[in-house]
């Protein structure tokens, strides 16, 4: 696999993942101002230069804060995931971060026992956060030390 800076061009690839995987996914419009804002995104690669993952991350003096993060339905449960955020965990390293917080739906079990798997914990809940379909949903705000 193989992580490289993700560009417009990926977007058609990434957009198909994001859909697939988010019941309220991100907008072209998304994706497009976190380039711009240049914001690091990345995507993770196959040899056969197949996007199976991506991932977005914000960087504010110390603190990194992971805005999404996905990999294709077909290739998860692989440790792709858990790869693709130690990816971003060394990159945030590098780029001096001391810590990397992130928001999580309540319900994402998959992605709540990644990242607890990768030494985050719980910092903070915000009630009713996130739209759902018939209602609204609570965030955990997670975090832990670079
Ligand atoms: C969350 C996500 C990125 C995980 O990717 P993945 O490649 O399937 O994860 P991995 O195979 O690396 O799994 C790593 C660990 O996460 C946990 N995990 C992942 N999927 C899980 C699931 N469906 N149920 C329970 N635990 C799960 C496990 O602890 C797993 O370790 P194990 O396989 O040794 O038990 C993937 O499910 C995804 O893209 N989900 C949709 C997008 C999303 O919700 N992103 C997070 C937004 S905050």
């Amino acid at each position: 696999m193989i992580l490289r800076d993700m560009t417009e061009a990926d977007l058609d690839a990434v957009l198909a993942i994001e859909r697939a995987v988010h019941e309220h996914p991100w907008t072209p419009g998304n994706f497009s101002d976190a380039l711009r804002s240049k914001y690091q995104c990345k995507v993770y690669e196959s040899e056969t230069q197949e996007v199976i993952g991506y991932a977005v991350m914000m960087l504010a003096v110390d603190e990194a804060e992971l805005l999404d993060i996905a990999i294709a339905s077909l290739q998860q449960r692989k440790g792709q995931g858990k790869r693709l955020l130690n990816e971003m965990l060394a990159l945030a390293r590098k780029k001096e971060m001391r810590r990397m917080v992130l928001e999580v739906r309540a319900s994402n079990r998959s992605a709540i026992a990644l990242y607890r798997s990768a030494g985050f914990s719980d910092i903070g809940l915000r009630r009713d956060y996130y739209q759902k379909n018939g209602g609204r949903e609570d965030a955990i705000l997670m975090g832990r030390g670079l």
